[in-house]
């Protein structure tokens, strides 16, 4: 079945680039002229996906008023004779979905998942994104689609990337066996106890059956409810989960340093192509 749905889950506080985020929702912070959502959304659509589930904190409102129209903001470009400016500010072609996340219920990536459970359909998988980082492709090609492309009917996947050996601990490392086969995530690991270099960047194909799962994950040695434990759990079952390597550079905005990177790659190359 084609895969036409995104999960995003855009509910964090953004505690690491407060005070900014204290008006600025973080994933409205921008990179180049565009907020940060806008690479994941446009990565997504790319790849043929129509449907998008944000899942939002309670105060949300600037994520959705990104992606509606603005008829002040119109009426005003048309009467400045700005018409060719239009394009860079019309609404999105998609359908859209904005589920609350409670700011005082349980913790962790499985939460908002769960939230968007009732939008996918029993035998449907949809792609499930963080709306703080993203994959970047200068070429414009779509990782979202090469990581569709590469998940086959009825299974899951997860984009990976190596990453250096003291770098592992900000990720959850993946597992795989001698065979080949996806195992386990262990999340967040000291780089002494790491099993693996090899990183999840936090982009999936999921079922609907992980999806769901996402409701009933135990609460993690390090006190969240993890998305990466309902895949786990998946493969654990017998469920085939592949491990698909990222092609594009994975820009993460959610940091000081990686918002300044981020800028960095992505202003240049605006300038570049001006
Ligand atoms: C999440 C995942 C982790 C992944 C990371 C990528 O962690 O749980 O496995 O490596 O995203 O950014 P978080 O950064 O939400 O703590």
């Amino acid at each position: 079945m084609e895969i036409t749905k995104a999960i995003i889950p855009v509910a964090g506080w953004g505690t690491r680039m407060l005070p900014i985020t204290k008006a600025i929702e973080k994933c409205m912070l921008p990179v180049g002229k565009r907020p940060i959502i806008d690479y994941v959304v446009q990565d997504c659509l790319a790849a043929g996906i129509r449907e998008f589930i944000f899942v939002v904190s309670e105060q949300s409102s600037q994520l959705e008023a990104y992606y509606r129209s603005n008829i002040h903001l119109n009426d005003y470009l048309r009467r400045k004779g700005k018409e060719d400016m239009l394009p860079l500010i019309a609404p999105l072609k998609a359908n859209m979905h904005f589920v609350t996340q409670p700011s005082y219920g349980k913790y962790g990536t499985a939460v908002p998942v769960a939230l968007a459970s009732d939008y996918i359909n029993m035998g449907e998988s949809a792609v499930v994104l963080m709306g703080d980082d993203f994959m970047y492709n200068p070429d414009g090609s779509s990782e979202v689609a090469r990581l569709i492309a590469a998940t086959p009917a009825g299974e899951c996947s997860i984009l990976a990337k190596e990453v250096p050996h003291e770098s592992i601990s900000r990720y959850g490392a993946i597992v795989i066996d001698e065979s080949g086969h996806f195992r386990e995530i262990v999340e967040k690991p000291r780089p002494e106890e790491a099993p693996s270099d090899y990183a999840n960047i936090g982009k999936y194909v999921l079922t609907k059956q992980v999806i769901d799962s996402c409701a009933t994950i135990a609460v993690s040695p390090r006190g969240e409810y993890e998305l990466t434990d309902a895949v786990t759990r998946f493969a654990q079952a017998g469920g085939a989960v592949k491990v698909v390597p990222a092609v594009g550079q994975h820009l993460d905005g959610g940091s000081l340093d990686g918002w300044l990177h981020a800028n960095n790659v992505v202003c240049n190359l605006i300038k570049h192509n001006q």
